[in-house]
């Protein structure tokens, strides 16, 4: 498929800073809408229902999009079944539009289940038991953990011994005895085989995955749909290739087929992106504050750093997993020559740098010398971005803003302010 990857004008983000401050989130909508057209294209020949896993990116703006499109939710918390209801989803379980995939009830996520009606996919056996004395004694997806599956990075893996998501697919048959002593109905099956591996890798586990279910699906007589998960990767460097996702059609086809041959009952096959549909729409903008040096000493060698207004607190992919996020400069700097520069942000921790890998603390890139008050663009945030921020250092969260084809802007989130942060603090007695 292909991947034009958007620029923005200095102009237009310079406004946008004026209005907002820096750093913001610019999301795109034409190239959200570009990537759900591609979803729908390999999965609706195919007769399968996509469900957008919200927690990639669960603004409200782009979850009406994700609705309008006829997306259904996979949500993993009580609060983003919420925020599924507040974007339009309905609730209920004819059909089961919004499914709640949790490996521990935490918060309200027991009572929205109850209160909402909606179905729990669930992760271990004891949450079963939960359920059961919560008085919960309707039907239940189950999440398997089929001993295989890849991730971008091991902590993406989700499928597998060392991965802590699901239910060992060999203990199936105790989560079942389980679950008809509560009177509960097995009705979905689940697997999540990991984030963001090679398209070629997860192509293999999907067909394995496929398999696997139409062996186990005749001992399941009550399941009318099976989950293959999330994990279609989206190309972050631009030295890759574009990912093809062009095969999923066939594949997808040919696995709800042999599901229903094992069976012989109709069977819903779903899927349940989160990175492709988002991972290109949202850009961290940043401004850069200074360009400083070090020297080379027996410690090592010296660096050129751009410090930037953005942090870890925005966006923690690099931080947390050593993440490539492709940066471009906008402004006076944009023609310079370029340099290895390490890209470092306003937080008082050293490994506040977005230019890392998942070996070393600094891997510098090639970018022409920013100038001090030039933007920064860090590209490909979309997912795991901004839902990843944080309030460490009391910074607050950085707004985001909604840019429509024809140049329109909204602002869709503010930034988050010291009033905000301190509207939770309270000194009552318990
Ligand atoms: C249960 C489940 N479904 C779907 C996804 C979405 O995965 P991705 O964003 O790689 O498509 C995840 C993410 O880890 C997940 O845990």
């Amino acid at each position: 498929m292909s991947y034009s990857r958007p620029s923005y004008s200095r102009e237009m983000l310079e406004n946008i800073a004026t209005k907002v401050g820096t750093p913001f989130w610019l999301l795109d909508a034409a190239v959200l809408r570009k990537r759900i057209g591609e979803i729908k294209s390999v999965a609706e020949p195919a007769g399968i229902q996509v469900r957008y896993a919200m927690k990639a990116l669960s603004a409200t703006r782009v979850l009406q999009e994700m609705r309008d499109a006829g997306m259904w939710i996979d949500a993993v918390s009580g609060n983003e079944v919420l925020r599924a209801l507040h974007a339009g989803f309905p609730a209920g379980q004819e059909p089961p539009v919004i499914v709640l995939t949790a490996d521990v009830f935490r918060g309200n996520a027991l009572e929205v289940v109850l209160k909402k009606n909606i179905l729990p996919n669930i992760g271990s056996p004891g949450m079963i038991r939960v359920l059961a004395e919560a008085g919960y004694h309707g039907d239940i997806a189950v999440r398997i953990n089929p001993g295989f599956g890849h991730g971008h990075v091991n902590a993406c893996d989700t499928g597998g011994p060392s991965s802590k998501h699901g239910i060992w697919y060999t203990h199936l048959g105790e989560a079942v005895a389980e679950a008809q002593r509560h009177g509960m109905r097995v009705v979905m099956l689940h697997a999540h085989i990991g984030s963001g591996p090679k398209i070629t890798e997860l192509l293999q586990n999907l067909r394995r995955l496929a398999r696997e279910y139409a062996t186990l699906l005749p001992q399941f007589p009550d399941v009318n749909a099976v989950s293959l998960g999330g994990g279609i990767p989206h190309t972050y460097k631009e030295s890759d290739p574009p990912v093809d996702i062009s095969p999923l059609r066939e594949l997808f086809a040919e696995a709800k087929s042999e599901l229903e041959k094992a069976t012989n009952r109709p069977i819903r096959v779903e899927i349940e992106p989160g990175r492709y549909f988002v991972a290109p729409c949202a850009t961290l903008v940043t401004r850069v504050t200074d360009v400083k040096k070090t020297e080379t000493n027996p410690k090592g060698p010296g660096r050129t750093f751009a410090m930037v207004d953005a942090g870890f607190v925005d966006l923690i992919r690099p931080a947390m997993y050593g993440s490539y996020h492709r940066m471009t400069v906008v402004g006076r700097g944009q023609t310079n020559a370029e340099q290895d520069i390490v890209v470092a942000g306003p937080l008082c921790e050293s490994g506040d740098v977005f230019t890392r890998d998942a070996s070393e603390l600094l891997a510098p890139r090639r970018l022409p010398k920013p100038e001090p008050g030039d933007l920064l663009c860090i590209h490909d945030g979309g997912a795991y971005g901004y839902v990843m921020s944080s309030n460490y250092n009391s910074i607050g969260r950085a707004p985001q803003v909604w840019l429509e084809p024809d140049g329109n802007l909204r602002l869709i989130s503010r930034r988050e302010t010291v009033e905000d942060l301190l509207r939770i603090e309270t000194d009552e007695a318990l």
